[in-house]
């Protein structure tokens, strides 16, 4: 806090008349305050500070010769000063200060508000009062005859100025608002020519040459030998700061200018403080709220997004997805994007943000992590697996409790769509027979032509599925494997779907190329006849693969063929599918062909297909197709089975 202050009392002895001062700041003891005025501790006299309808008197506390005591005339006097009008507004302010002149220190009795600090009502105008003063004066009080609410007025013994000019300066003819800044004043009387003169100017600039009044009047029938010099103030329901920056005063010369005040508080300083007083803890909250929420929110997404990521799953690195990629992907798993549901879980389309390939996604929940490490190795090394026959599963993600398999989308779903009942669209048996030897192909893959035995476990028509050029692609390869994984063979449940099962492999739970090859024949039999491998009929359950063999066995296999393909078929071919489906989903395994003989007899010479025999047969393997046929079977008495071809007819593959 600095204080300047530089005090010149020049008290000449001979002449006491001849008192000078200079106040460049102040200190308290400097003056004879009283209302509530204060000295600020960087030295600027604040006659009022922020309080309604008060009053502060600051004056110099010495009394002053302001008369030649043998001839009775008031001496030249010259004063200057610096002060500054604070409101809480920019444009008005109340209610305004003065530099006076007054027969006492202090004005008692006097009152605040239009008074000024100077009078009260009824001394107001008596000549009694011996009171001169200069008024800056920022409210226009009618009572007074005020000019307007930013004058400068001469006031001597009342408030009704003697002559006023609103507040400016001469030298560019410019009004001077009180507007908060720094101003200079200056109060000069010649004794001599009993001339007051009154002066404003910005701090910045200098006296002006011609002075702002200019009042003839004699002094000396107004102001007792004696006097006090000083100010005063008065707010009104503005709430308003008057300071005084610096103040010189000469008798009989000229008042010695200012310089190097001390600064006035920064304009709207009190207001920031006040705002920051405020601003501060909600801004300070605001940001920890934020930033609890931002946390918060992190957690959230951080637990929304979180996935598990074990050591031996850093060589799968270009197979992982992000879940978060995936959840984007999919629209947030939103109900729309669901293509389907199966066994294992949903199945959602999506679109991968970086790349915007088309995906679907399959989201398996799975509560053991038992076996995982092996399915997910499984799974990985499958992802490797290329055959246009074949869904391509492009990587995986794996979370709490769920793992996420992503695969290539195929724009036209999956087979049994367009097979079962009615369907909206129905393949031509070009198309079905295309689509035939395509899962055949993808399913000689994995049987034979890939690095290790691949067993399907669960082919079909829901599993092939259609790609742009309708094209049959097997998916959902080794899946099945999740459900059989590690456990003890008593309560390994079997995975696959009913209908498809070989009998073998719910006796044992095992599954291999040979069922694979019963759940083909059992596809087959569906393509041709465009119906599921097993359905309800009222009361009874029809099971496909038994009516084609009835069918067979009567006489005409063709009668099995699907009615939506009208005649619009190729009857060796349909024959070809319908004899092969039957053969492949013979009960006996070894009856079976290999996939590789299967994709033989679709693809070459039809006539290479064994020709299927009813009746014993030599080496008296049974081909028991009874249920849901009792009448057949009851009626005929006789063991249906199937003549199984020679092996070297059959055996190839590996
Ligand atoms: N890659 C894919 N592209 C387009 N649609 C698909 C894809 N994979 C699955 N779907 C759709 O999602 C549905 C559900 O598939 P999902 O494999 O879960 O069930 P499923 O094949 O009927 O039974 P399973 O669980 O035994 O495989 C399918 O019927 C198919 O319409
Ligand atoms: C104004 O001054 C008075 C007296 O000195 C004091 O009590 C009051 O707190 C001050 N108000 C402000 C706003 O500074
Ligand atoms: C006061 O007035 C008298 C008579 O006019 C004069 O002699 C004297 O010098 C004056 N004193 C001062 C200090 O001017
Ligand atoms: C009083 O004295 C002053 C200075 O001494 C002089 O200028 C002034 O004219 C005198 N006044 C009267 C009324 O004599
Ligand atoms: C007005 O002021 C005078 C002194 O200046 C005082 O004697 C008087 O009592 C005051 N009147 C009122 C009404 O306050
Ligand atoms: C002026 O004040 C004096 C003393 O206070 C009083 O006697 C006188 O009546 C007042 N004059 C007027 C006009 O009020
Ligand atoms: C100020 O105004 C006066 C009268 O209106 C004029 O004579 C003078 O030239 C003006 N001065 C400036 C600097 O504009
Ligand atoms: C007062 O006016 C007279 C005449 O104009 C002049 O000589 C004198 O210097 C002035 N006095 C002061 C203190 O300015
Ligand atoms: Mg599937």
């Amino acid at each position: 806090m600095f204080s300047k202050l530089v005090i010149f009392i020049l008290v000449s002895l001979a002449a006491a008349e001849d008192l000078s001062f200079t106040y460049n700041g102040f200190r308290s003891d400097d003056l004879s305050l009283d209302g509530i005025a204060g000295v600020t501790p960087n030295g600027l006299l604040r006659l009022t500070n922020d309080t309604k309808q008060n009053q502060g008197h600051a004056f110099y506390p010495h009394p002053v010769t302001f008369k030649n005591s043998s001839n009775g005339t008031v001496f030249s006097f010259s004063t200057t000063f610096v002060c500054a009008i604070r409101s809480e507004y920019a444009v008005l302010s109340a209610h305004g200060m003065a530099f006076v002149v007054a027969p006492t220190r202090g004005l008692p009795g006097a009152l605040s508000s239009q008074y000024l600090g100077l009078f009260n009502e009824t001394n107001n105008g008596n000549a009694t009062n011996h009171v001169f003063a200069v008024e800056i004066d920022t409210v226009q009080s009618r009572e007074f005859h005020d000019m307007n609410d930013d004058h400068v007025g001469i006031d001597i013994n009342g408030l009704n100025s003697e002559i006023s000019a609103p507040a400016g300066y001469f030298a560019s003819n410019k009004t001077m608002l009180v507007n908060g800044q720094a101003m200079k004043v200056w109060v000069d009387y010649n004794g001599t020519e009993k001339q007051i003169k009154v002066s404003l100017a910005p701090i910045s600039e200098g006296k002006p040459n011609i002075p702002l009044i200019s009042y003839m009047r004699d002094l000396s029938p107004i102001l007792n030998e004696a006097m006090y010099v000083g100010f005063s103030s008065s707010t009104g329901s503005i709430l308003t700061s008057h300071y005084v920056l610096g103040w010189s005063f000469k008798m009989n010369g000229k008042a010695q200018e200012l310089s190097q005040l001390p600064k006035l508080p920064r304009i709207g300083a009190d207001k920031i403080y006040k705002l920051l007083t405020i601003a501060l803890p909600v801004i300070f909250v605001s940001i920890v709220l934020v930033l609890f929420l931002t946390g918060v929110n992190y957690a959230i997404r951080k637990k929304k997004f979180a996935e598990l990521l074990e050591d031996w799953e850093l060589e799968y690195g270009p197979q992982r997805f992000k879940y978060k990629e995936l959840y984007i992907a999919t629209k947030g798993f939103r109900e729309k994007e669901l293509l389907g549901k199966g066994g294992f879980g949903k199945v959602y389309r999506g679109i991968l943000p970086s790349s915007k390939i088309e995906i679907a996604v399959k989201r398996i929940s799975h509560d053991s992590r038992q076996g995982m490490k092996e399915f997910v190795a499984e799974i990985v090394s499958n992802g490797r697996l290329r055959h246009r026959n074949l869904v391509p599963l492009l990587g995986y993600c794996r979370r709490k409790g769920e793992l996420l398999l992503v695969y290539e989308y195929m724009p036209n779903g999956s087979l049994d769509k367009y097979l079962y009942g009615q369907p909206a669209i129905t393949l031509d048996w070009s198309q079905r027979f295309r689509v035939i030897k395509g899962v055949a192909s993808g399913l000689l893959y994995l049987h034979e032509e890939w690095d290790q035995v691949v067993v399907h476990r669960d082919v079909k028509a829901s599993n092939v599925l259609l790609d742009g050029e309708w094209n049959g692609r097997l998916g959902d390869f080794g899946l099945a494997r999740l459900y059989d994984h590690g456990g003890d063979p008593q309560t390994t449940h079997i995975a696959g779907t009913l209908g498809y099962l070989a009998p073998e492999h719910t006796r044992s739970g095992r599954a291999t190329t040979s069922t694979d090859v019963f759940a083909f024949g059992v596809f087959l039999l569906e393509v041709a006849c465009g119906r599921r491998p097993i359905e309800a009929q009222g009361s009874d359950v029809s099971i496909l693969v038994d009516w084609v063999f009835s069918c067979w066995n009567r006489g005409n296999i063709l009668v099995a063929t699907d009615r939506k393909l009208g005649k619009e078929f190729i009857a060796e071919e349909v024959e070809l599918v319908l004899k092969l489906g039957l053969l492949c989903s013979h009960t006996e395994p070894t009856a079976r062909p290999r996939m590789r003989q299967v994709v033989q007899y679709l693809e070459g010479d039809h006539t290479l297909l064994p020709e299927l025999s009813l009746g014993a047969s030599a080496t008296g393997l049974a081909f028991s197709h009874k249920e849901g046929f009792d009448d057949f079977a009851n009626g005929g008495g006789y063991t249906q089975s199937l003549y199984v071809p020679e092996p070297t007819l059959l055996s190839g593959g590996r």
